[in-house]
Order: C-alpha cells, then sequence, then structure tokens
C-alpha cells in the first residue's frame, strides 16, 4: 500500500513510500484494531518534520510516514476488542508508551523520559497510508453524528488537554473560578480551544494576525468569542479596556509571542504553552518585570504537548457539545482537502505557501 514519507534529517524530501497491508494479528494477544484511512490532517509539524526540524524513521528504515490527525474505519478487530467494531469511525492517539512510571499508568503524553514515541512523528510510521493496525488501547471511536469533523479530533485532544491541565494545575488556588481568557493564535488549537473555553462560559478574546472580517473571525465569532487582530490591538491594549485574563492559550507557533503574553496575564493566572517552536530564535524579554510580577501573582507557566485517551474522549464530547452550541461553525475549520495520497506534493505545497490554508487534510478513501 502506498504512504506519504519523508527521509528524515533530508529537507524537502516528502515522497511517496510503499508498504505491506498490515494484518489485525500485528498485534498480539487479540487486541489489534485493523482500520481503513478515510482522512488525514496534516499541520505545522508536518511541515517542520518535512524541513528536517525534527522527527525520526523507525528502527530498520530510512524514511517515516508522516500524519498523526486520523480519521478511518474499523474494517477488522481482534477477538478481544470490544469497544469498536467493524464499521465503527475511529481516531487514533499519537504518542506510544516508553517505560517512565507515567507511561505505565496510561499518561505517555506526560513522559519522563527524554526520548517519545510519535506515530508519524518520531519513531514510528504515521496514518497517511491506506492502512494501520494498532493496540484497542489507542483506538478511539468517532460518534457517527461528528463524521463530518473527522481530522478535528486528535488537534481537539490537544487542546482539550491544555484547557483541563489549566484547570487541574489551579486547584493549587482552592476557589479558581476564571471568567476572562485570551488565546493567542487563530490556528486549529487556537480556535479550538477557543470553542472549549466559550463551552465553560468564559469570556474569550482570541488574537490574530488578520484584519476582520476574516474566516478566522468568522469562526471565532460563530462561538461568542471575540476576535481581535494584532494590527489593530495589541495585549496590553486590550487589557487596558477589559482588564487582565485569568487565563491565556498561546498557540501562534512564535515563541516571542509566548514570552511577551507573560506580561499581561492577571494574578493568579495561568498561561499555557502548546507550541512547538522548531527554530533557533532569541527575544528580548523584560525578565526582572516578568519575574517580580509572577512572584507577587502567584501566576503559573504550563507547557502542554500531545494527549492520551481521556483528552481524546474529552475533546470528542466537546466537539458534540460545540456542534450542537454553535451549529456548522466547527467545520469551517477544514478549509483545504487535498484528493488522494498521490497529491503529496500538493499537500505540502498548501502546507507551505498557502497562509489561507487553515486547515489541510488528505481525502484518502471514501466511506
Ligand atoms: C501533535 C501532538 C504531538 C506534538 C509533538 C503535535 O503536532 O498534534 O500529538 O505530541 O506535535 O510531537
Ligand atoms: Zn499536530
Amino acid at each position: 500500500m502506498k504512504a506519504i514519507a519523508v527521509r528524515p534529517g533530508h529537507a524537502s524530501s516528502v515522497h511517496l513510500a510503499e508498504l505491506p497491508k498490515p494484518r489485525v494479528d500485528d498485534i498480539p494477544g487479540g487486541r489489534g484494531v485493523l482500520v481503513r484511512v478515510l482522512k488525514v490532517g496534516v499541520d505545522a509539524t508536518d511541515r517542520e518534520i518535512n524541513d528536517a526540524l525534527y522527527g525520526n524513521a523507525p528502527p530498520g528504515y530510512d524514511f517515516l510516514v508522516l500524519g498523526h490527525e486520523s480519521f478511518g474505519i474499523v474494517e477488522e478487530v481482534g477477538a478481544n476488542v470490544r469497544h469498536v467494531k467493524p464499521g465503527d469511525y475511529v481516531t487514533c492517539t499519537v504518542r506510544r508508551p516508553g517505560g517512565s512510571i507515567y507511561d505505565k499508568i496510561g499518561r505517555s503524553d506526560i513522559t519522563s523520559e527524554e526520548v517519545y514515541y510519535e506515530r508519524g512523528i518520531n519513531l514510528l510510521h504515521g496514518f497517511l497510508t491506506e492502512h494501520y493496525v494498532d493496540d484497542l488501547e489507542f483506538v478511539v471511536r468517532m460518534p457517527v453524528g461528528l463524521k463530518h469533523l473527522h481530522v478535528l479530533a486528535e488537534p481537539m485532544s490537544c487542546a482539550a488537554k491544555a484547557v483541563q491541565q489549566a484547570y487541574e494545575a489551579q486547584k493549587r488556588l482552592q476557589v479558581w473560578d476564571p471568567k476572562l481568557a485570551f488565546v493567542t493564535g487563530a490556528g486549529q488549537i487556537g480556535l479550538l480551544s477557543t470553542l472549549i473555553l466559550r463551552l465553560r462560559g468564559l469570556e474569550v478574546f482570541t488574537f490574530a494576525r488578520g484584519l476582520a472580517p476574516c474566516l478566522k473571525s468568522e469562526i471565532v465569532e460563530g462561538m461568542g468569542a471575540r476576535y481581535v487582530s494584532t494590527k489593530q490591538k495589541t495585549l496590553k491594549q486590550l487589557v487596558g479596556e477589559v482588564g487582565k485574563p485569568d487565563l491565556i492559550i498561546e498557540a501562534t507557533g512564535s515563541s516571542e509571542i509566548a514570552f511577551g503574553a507573560m506580561e499581561v496575564l492577571g494574578h493568579n493566572g495561568v498561561e499555557v504553552w502548546t507550541s512547538i517552536t522548531g527554530g533557533q530564535r532569541r527575544t528580548d524579554v523584560p525578565s526582572d518585570h516578568v519575574n517580580l510580577n509572577w512572584v507577587l501573582g502567584n501566576k503559573l507557566l504550563l507547557g502542554s504537548v500531545n494527549a492520551n485517551r481521556r483528552h481524546f474522549e474529552l475533546g470528542i464530547a466537546d466537539l458534540a457539545l460545540g456542534e450542537v452550541t454553535y451549529p456548522g461553525v466547527i467545520e469551517r475549520i477544514l478549509t483545504n482537502p487535498v484528493a488522494g495520497i498521490g497529491n503529496f506534493k500538493e499537500m505540502m505545497r498548501l502546507l507551505v505557501e498557502d497562509k489561507d490554508a487553515l486547515k489541510v487534510y488528505v481525502d484518502v478513501a471514501e466511506g
């Protein structure tokens, strides 16, 4: 079967690879789920792997199959699989356990090991192919009524984890009741975080570069949040109007903005960083000022990566709630389908060149 792959360490090496079709028995103990891939989303991570900024091939291979945002249909299950059956729609988690205590309790998303195993990213092949097989623990059912939101399940799981971790961590404050949130960045993680926070009843301001009206501003407003173009207003100017936020979700991919946002967070607040910034940039930070205010204000900075099965389930539940609360809005994120695995060059071109392509995904098969 065909797959879209890169040669890790070699920039712009995206190409078609050939793999044998997996079998349900490749996973021992009757725990295998064989999935026919329908759609796979791609994001900045895939672009940066193709730029050779990170990513490693599985042992014994000189290529890595891309794709970590999967949507497919179950074709066959092992004898001990109960939670899905042939014909069900599913997505799949990305990270696989290493050897730490966190990995052993099903929390590979917070592994304490330096090396991590992620399908389509590091040391494991991804989903940008025709079939995959995985252990039942990692395959998550998607309700048929959310079929049209397909590849958003994985990015949604990352947003769900970011917000959930913020609430978990803020239990340190005993009575934290956030009212005002800033979301920096209106890519998929920024928009999906905006959705989750709106569903929790917060007033949300979402920042992006472009001037409104534009697709991003329409989606943000469609979710009952406010869109702010940084061309018209800085974070500090908005604070002058609405006060300091209790919560900031940072999702721009710019470390400069990630640090800059630290200057506007309110007392007892939490800022969550979600971007993988693969570059080498350095920025000038007013470090004394930030340090002083973070100490005097008991503020928290939290990094959040990846997601486990529970975050996928939380995210899928919020996609369902989001769909009935703001009907038809979420699917507007899904802007750029690419027809078939064979169109891998067009897929990468959209990712690299098309600044308006909010979400690029490959239509692998009908179903
Ligand atoms: C993926 C995560 C992954 C992270 C780091 C993101 O693009 O969505 O699942 O953990 O990259 O590799
Ligand atoms: Zn991703």
